[in-house]
């Protein structure tokens, strides 16, 4: 299998199973894109301005598959990863990249999807907003798994390519006090009485709101636990200062075990809001990130004191009970009844009466629309990567829909998707643009988008 490469820019030698590429861009899931003998590929290792020699992992009709063997020429913006489970785990994708450059490489990805999926343009682009990159992660899904033949039991996320877990000693994304937790989470489950029926723990961290822990660990459990099991656990939670939560089943089996009283809280201290969730409700994963967006939301939206809001897929109220603050009205919709319930008690929580919450399936495109057919002069769409398509074919064409809807999306692909109907079918235009730092050195993109009712267009010439 040996074959010679002599020119950078070389093409796939025949019967070689390697080859030399110049990256071009970015894919979404972080590899590096490059034309080699006309024909797309992925590789994984490569960045942007990269010179590599790759090995070809995988070839398909109409792209390839290949990783990187060795770095000819690396590009400016290449920096040494700082975790040395990078490129194994499956957590991050990114690290090999200074972080500007990530934000970069994320707002290309977002003018792509928008411009050939959704052939749309923004008008003006907003400047990414940015946070820490590390120790971010304030909300995580570890997974653990018995290995004897790893050394025991391992906890962490998933590996790139495979299912096995990557057994992490430290996790530089993770909130610090996650992080410094996890060799010793690694010692608890291996004390339980069946440490292969821990398949998984949830960690949710709060801003420190009352005295008590701020940090809640839940423990999915496959089979009853002993009382010794028990005793393993509180005493953990006592020594850490963490919330210990068991889950035998479902979300809705979740139950606290230590200390006898707890709340978990994030805090959003511009509009004097607390806003209080369970450890295994969605909480957005950044929190000063989130602390941005909300405040760039209420910039973007300028909620009236005589006007009415929509905000659709509104979990606990993030956006709604910010947004109640300054509108007359709020209608807050959300699918999950059990954040439905969340947002109401963080509503009384908070004080504010002009917030009303509502369960609702959004995806249904059937019957009357959730929200009863009522005008609200502004919506807010946060929809999961799946995106907001039904909800938006339900605007009207004519003009009497919103005057303005700010769009936040964790999916450029569906944001752009729906993009497209908003623009080429709603008569809106695309105000603005732009990226969120929500998950450095992750592969995953987040963004916010303004649209407009009104004659301007801000579509592409075809
Ligand atoms: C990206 S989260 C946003 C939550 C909230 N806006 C926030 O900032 O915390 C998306 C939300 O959509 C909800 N959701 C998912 N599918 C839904 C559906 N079919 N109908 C209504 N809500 C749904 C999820 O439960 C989740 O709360």
């Amino acid at each position: 299998m040996s074959s010679h490469h002599s020119a950078l820019g070389e093409a796939l030698v025949a019967g070689g199973d390697t080859a030399v590429a110049h990256i071009d861009s970015l894919d979404f899931e972080g590899n590096g894109v490059a034309r080699v003998a006309g024909k797309a590929v992925f590789i994984q290792g490569a960045l942007p301005g990269d010179e590599v020699r790759f090995r070809y992992h995988n070839k398909k009709k109409n792209y390839d598959t290949g990783g990187v063997v060795e770095i000819l020429s690396p590009s400016a913006d290449r920096v040494v990863p700082r975790c040395r489970h990078f490129g194994v785990c499956g957590g991050c994708s990114l690290q090999h990249l200074r972080p500007e450059a990530q934000l970069r490489e994320k707002e290309q990805i977002l003018r792509d999807n928008l411009a050939h999926i959704g052939k749309v343009r923004p008008a003006a682009w907003l400047p990414p907003l940015q946070g820490p990159v590390w120790g971010y992660r304030r909300k995580a899904r570890l997974g653990v798994r018995l290995v004897p033949k790893k050394g025991g039991v391992l906890v962490g996320f998933r590996e790139k390519r495979h299912s096995f877990i990557t057994p992490l000693e430290s996790c530089d994304v993770l909130d610090t006090r996650v992080s410094e937790l996890l060799p010793e989470l690694r010692v608890l489950v291996a004390g339980l009485s069946q440490p292969q029926r821990i398949p998984q723990i949830e960690v949710a961290v709060g801003d420190p709101v009352t005295p008590l822990p701020c940090l809640a660990l839940v423990f999915r459990h496959l089979e009853p636990l002993t009382g010794e099991d028990l005793d393993r656990l509180r005493r953990f939670g006592e020594h850490h200062a963490a919330q210990i939560y068991l889950q035998p089943g479902g979300p809705d089996s979740v139950s606290l075990l230590w200390p006898q009283d707890a709340v978990l809280a994030y805090r959003l201290p511009e509009e004097g809001i607390e806003l209080q969730f369970r450890p295994v409700d969605f909480v957005q994963v950044n929190g000063a990130i989130n602390r941005a967006l909300v405040g760039r939301a209420l910039e973007l939206l300028e909620p009236g004191a005589d006007e009415a809001v929509l905000d659709l897929f509104c979990g606990l109220g993030n956006f709604t009970l910010p947004l109640a603050r300054h509108a007359r009205r709020v209608l807050g919709i959300e699918g999950d009844a059990a954040l439905v319930g969340q947002a109401r008690a963080n509503a009384k929580h908070n004080g504010i009466t002009s917030a009303e919450f509502l369960a609702a399936d959004l995806y249904s495109a059937d019957g009357p629309t959730p929200w009863g057919g009522e005008r609200f002069d502004k919506w807010l769409l946060d929809p999961p990567r799946t995106g907001a398509m039904e909800v938006v074919k339900r605007l009207p064409a004519d003009g009497s829909g919103p005057g303005r809807i700010v769009y936040v999306s964790c999916n450029p692909g569906t944001l752009a998707r729906d993009s497209e109907v908003l623009v080429h079918a709603k008569g809106y235009r695309l105000a603005s643009a732009g990226v969120l730092d929500m998950f450095p050195h992750t592969s995953h993109v987040e963004s916010m988008a303004v649209f407009e009712a009104g004659p301007v267009s801000g579509g592409m010439d075809p």
